[in-house]
């Protein structure tokens, strides 16, 4: 840390935590006279028995709620555009997003364009298209249904383009949620591969940005405690999931996605091309590279390493060990270590790399990665 500095450090948002938190929404809406939400789901999400009871507990209390759902697993722009027009044509008043990382992206993608009718990719925040982000926004509330990306209290969306796949990033502090509604009952029926998956991400969210070259002592603070959550509640909630495993997860992904303000690493710049080239999963990419990455970074880093083994009960304290530990977990836990498991092939190398260097994750890694370093690492990881 740098003590001659300014840094800038946010945690604005409110948080409804426990089991039973989302029964609060009805009364929360009428407490704001915000009378006509548009719930954002995804197609799967819409189905399922807890999503059904919250749109009859809103209109037993006589509120109309318009529900969006025909999104794709990876958030398209055409998504946003249908889901705006349906915004605009039932006079909506508030944005409800309920599901996991893919349905809060078009909802706070949504929150974006009500307002902002620009080419939605204008805004895009890797060509500084977050300088147009002007006007007022709707009213935003997030409820998650995964216990993974944390995108609930996050201020960005991946939105990627219909035609080429590429994933473009909006981004604001005007894009936080007012209010957060984390239920774990939601999660209780999450499927193992699910929670697996997305937990792993989780897990990388606080272990990355454990190690973020950004000078951030809360942050700090807060991924060495959702470390040790997940490393408590993980196996449990894949394999006999109740509610303090589930609360654990629900609670380390947030603080896993309040944590990587201070940045994220070369894990998730292995993970995002996995996603763009092959469909991967955005959790499991990070599952199956995570000890890749990691091992990667121990050298010159070996103390914030200690820690790490110190948050996860390690009696060998080592990089080496934190790396064991991790191919160890993804084993208890059905995660594959070879990234053949999941489509890879020796053809994708080179592309592959030329998306990993050009990802925005890596420059906050602790220490500097090449293009070379990327495929080293594919290579080794395949
Ligand atoms: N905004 C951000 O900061 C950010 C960061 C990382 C990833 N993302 C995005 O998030 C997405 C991944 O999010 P995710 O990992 O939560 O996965 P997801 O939203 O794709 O959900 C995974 C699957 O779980 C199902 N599901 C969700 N909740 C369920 C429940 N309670 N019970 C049963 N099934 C349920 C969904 O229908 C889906 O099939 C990707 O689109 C990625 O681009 C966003
Ligand atoms: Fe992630």
């Amino acid at each position: 840390m740098n003590f001659d500095k300014i840094y800038q450090y946010n945690f604005p948002t409110t948080i409804r935590f426990g089991a039973g938190s989302s029964k609060e929404l009805p009364a929360y809406l009428i407490q704001n006279k915000l009378r006509r939400p548009l719930i954002v789901t995804d197609p799967i999400v819409a189905q399922l028995d807890f999503f059904k009871a919250i749109i009859q507990d809103l209109k037993k209390k006589d509120i109309g709620a318009e529900v969006f759902s025909a999104i794709h697993k990876n958030p398209v722009k055409s998504d946003v555009y249908k889901s705006t027009d349906v915004f605009d044509q039932a006079g909506c008043d508030v944005i409800v997003g309920i599901g996991g990382g893919a349905a809060l992206d078009v909802a706070r993608a949504i929150v974006l364009r009500a307002n902002h009718r620009e080419d939605l990719f204008k805004y895009d925040d890797l060509i500084g298209g977050d300088v147009y982000v002007t006007n007022d926004v709707p009213h935003f509330v997030t409820i998650p249904t995964t216990a993974g990306t944390g995108s609930e209290v996050g201020r960005s969306a991946i939105i990627s383009d219909d035609v080429t796949h590429q994933k473009r990033i909006l981004f604001s502090p005007k894009l936080i949620a007012r209010i957060v509604f984390a239920d774990p009952m939601l999660t209780m029926d999450l499927p193992p591969f699910i929670t697996a998956a997305t937990g792993m991400d989780a897990l990388t969210h606080n272990m990355e940005a454990y190690l973020a070259k950004m000078p951030h002592p809360m942050c700090e603070g807060i991924a060495m405690q959702g470390m040790m959550l997940i490393n408590e509640s993980l196996e449990k909630a894949v394999n006999r999931p109740d509610l303090e495993s589930r609360s654990k997860m629900l609670i380390g992904s947030l603080m896993g996605a309040v944590a990587f303000q201070k940045g994220l690493g070369v894990v998730h710049s292995l993970a995002h091309p996995l996603s763009t080239l092959l469909d991967a999963h955005h959790g499991l990419a990070n599952a199956v590279t995570i000890p890749y990455g990691m091992e990667f970074n121990i050298a010159g880093f070996e103390e914030k390493f200690r820690q790490i083994a110190r948050c996860l009960s390690l009696k060998d304290e080592s990089g080496q060990a934190v790396v064991k530990y991790l191919f160890e977990f993804n084993s208890r836990i059905q995660i594959p270590h070879k990234l053949s498991a999941i489509g890879m092939k020796p053809d994708h190398v080179e592309a592959l790399a030329d998306l990993a260097i050009a990802d925005f994750a890596h420059p906050n890694n602790p220490k500097p990665v090449t293009r070379d370093d990327f495929r080293q690492l594919y290579l080794k990881a395949l």
